[in-house]
C-alpha cells in the first residue's frame, strides 16, 4: 500500500504547512485569510501523483482502486481548493498540472475530453463512449486501468440512469392516454422533441413498435455529425417519424416551433452547460412556444455534490455547472412561473443528477355562453392543439 500512498495525503509533514506563529503585532493589520503555500502544494500533489498513478500497473488491484479514488475524489479537490484559496489563478493551476494532465491522457476517455475533438466538452461522441462502457488500451495499462474506473464511476452511472429515464419518459408519452386495441393505436399523434439529442441514444431505446403513424420526434443538435450518428443508428421504423433541425437549440426556437407544438420537450445534459441567463431563456422558449398546453419538459442538470467536479474540470477539461434544487426552482420560477402547473425534481439513483419534469399549465377552458369563465370540465391531457392533426383517421395502425 506504501508503494500508491502519496505523500500529499500521509500524516507527514505538510509544506503546505503554515509557519509557526509568531507573537501577533495588534497594530497590524490583519492579512488576508489564505492559506499559504498553494503552489508548493500543488507541486508535490502533481509530482507525487505523476509517480503514483502509472505504479498501479504493478499492485494489487484493491491497491490500484485506492489509488485511483483518493486521487481523484480526495486529493485532487484539495489540492486545487487549496490552491484557489491561496490565491493562484486558474490558468496558473491548469499550468501546474499540466505533467499530471500527460499523465491521466493515457486514458483515451480522459485525452479524448482534455482535447475535445468536436469543439466543446460532452460532445456526442464522448456520451456514445460513455454509454458503450468502451475501454481501451492494453490490458493491465495504467491508460486503461483508468479508463475502467471511469467507465464504472457513478459519474458515468449517472449518464446510463439519465438515458433510460428519458427513454422511459418517451415511452410514456407515446402511450399515455391511449390504447392498443388487436394491434391498432388509438388517439391523436403525439409530438415529441429531444433539444440537444447528440446521438438519441434515448430514442434509440425506444421500443419502435411504440411510434403510430402521425407521430413525429424532432432531434435538434447544434452538431450536424450527432444527427446523422442518430439517424444511422436508430432503428428503422423509429427514424421514419424523426425530423432534424440542426443549429443551437437557444436561436432555433422559430424552426422548432413550427413542427410543434409538443407533448414532451426534453433536454438531457444540455442545462450542465448553461449559465443562468440562457438557461432561463431557454426554459422560457420551451414553456411559451414549443410545449402545448398540458405537455411537458423534462430538463436533466447535474447536482452540486459531484465527487468528479475538480478533477473533470481541471484534469480533464470538462467543467459542469451544478445545480440544485432549490437553483432548478429559481431559474423555473424566473422564467416560466405563470405557466406552471406542476415542477418535480428528483434525482437519479447516484443522486449526481437532477430529473427536472415541468407540466405545462392547460390552457384555460373557454367560457361556454351563460357559464363562468374558466369553470369548464378538465382538459382532454391527449388534445393535441396547434397545426392540424395529421390526416386520416384517428384509429392509427401501429408503427
Ligand atoms: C448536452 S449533451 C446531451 C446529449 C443527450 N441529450 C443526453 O441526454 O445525453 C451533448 C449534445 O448537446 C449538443 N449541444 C450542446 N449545446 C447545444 C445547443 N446550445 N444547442 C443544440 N445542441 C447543443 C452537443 O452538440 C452534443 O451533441
Amino acid at each position: 500500500m506504501d508503494a500508491v500512498r502519496a505523500s500529499t495525503a500521509t500524516a507527514g509533514p505538510d509544506p503546505a504547512a503554515p509557519p509557526a506563529p509568531s507573537a501577533p503585532d495588534p497594530a497590524a493589520p490583519s492579512p488576508p485569510a489564505r492559506p499559504p503555500g498553494g503552489s508548493e502544494r500543488l507541486t508535490a500533489f502533481v509530482r507525487d501523483y505523476c509517480r503514483l498513478l502509472p505504479a498501479i500497473e504493478h499492485v494489487e488491484p484493491h491497491q490500484a482502486l485506492t489509488t485511483l479514488a483518493d486521487f481523484l475524489v480526495r486529493d485532487f479537490p484539495a489540492a486545487v481548493r487549496h490552491a484557489l484559496d491561496a490565491g493562484l489563478a486558474e490558468p496558473e493551476i491548469v499550468a501546474a498540472l499540466a505533467p499530471l494532465r500527460a499523465v491521466v491522457s493515457r486514458s483515451d476517455l480522459v485525452r479524448r475530453a482534455q482535447e475535445q475533438p468536436r469543439g466543446l466538452p460532452g460532445d456526442f461522441e464522448m456520451i456514445e463512449y460513455i454509454l458503450a462502457r468502451k475501454v481501451t488500451g492494453r490490458p493491465g495499462t495504467f491508460g486503461r486501468l483508468f479508463d475502467e474506473y471511469l467507465q464504472h464511476s457513478v459519474v458515468a452511472q449517472q449518464h446510463h440512469n439519465k438515458i433510460a429515464h428519458q427513454a422511459a419518459l418517451i415511452e410514456a408519452a407515446l402511450t399515455e392516454g391511449r390504447s392498443a386495441v388487436g394491434g391498432y393505436w388509438h388517439g391523436p399523434p403525439r409530438r415529441i422533441l429531444l433539444i440537444a439529442s447528440g446521438g438519441a441514444a434515448d430514442l434509440r431505446r425506444v421500443d419502435p413498435g411504440l411510434p403510430a403513424p402521425g407521430d413525429r420526434f424532432v432531434l435538434n443538435d447544434m452538431d450536424p455529425e450527432a444527427l446523422a450518428h442518430a439517424m444511422a443508428t436508430l432503428p428503422a421504423r423509429t427514424a421514419a417519424h424523426v425530423t432534424t433541425v440542426q443549429g443551437n437549440a437557444l436561436r432555433k426556437a422559430a424552426e422548432l416551433a413550427s413542427e410543434g407544438p409538443y407533448d414532451l420537450v426534453l433536454a438531457g445534459g444540455l442545462f450542465d452547460y448553461l449559465e443562468e441567463r440562457p438557461a432561463r431563456a431557454l426554459v422560457r422558449t420551451v414553456m411559451q412556444r414549443l410545449c402545448r398546453p398540458g405537455g411537458t419538459f423534462y430538463f436533466s442538470n447535474i447536482a452540486t455534490g459531484n465527487p468528479f467536479a475538480v478533477a473533470m474540470k481541471y484534469g480533464a477539461s470538462w467543467p459542469l455547472i451544478e445545480r440544485e434544487e432549490a437553483d432548478v426552482e429559481e431559474v423555473v420560477g424566473d422564467a416560466a412561473s405563470h405557466l406552471v402547473a406542476d415542477l418535480d425534481i428528483r434525482r437519479d439513483p447516484t443522486g449526481l443528477t437532477l430529473l427536472t419534469r415541468i407540466r405545462r399549465a392547460p390552457d384555460p377552458t373557454p367560457a361556454a355562453p351563460g357559464s363562468v369563465a374558466g369553470s369548464g370540465s378538465a382538459p382532454d391531457p391527449a388534445r393535441v392543439p396547434g397545426p392540424a392533426p395529421a390526416p386520416g383517421p384517428e384509429t392509427a395502425e401501429r408503427g
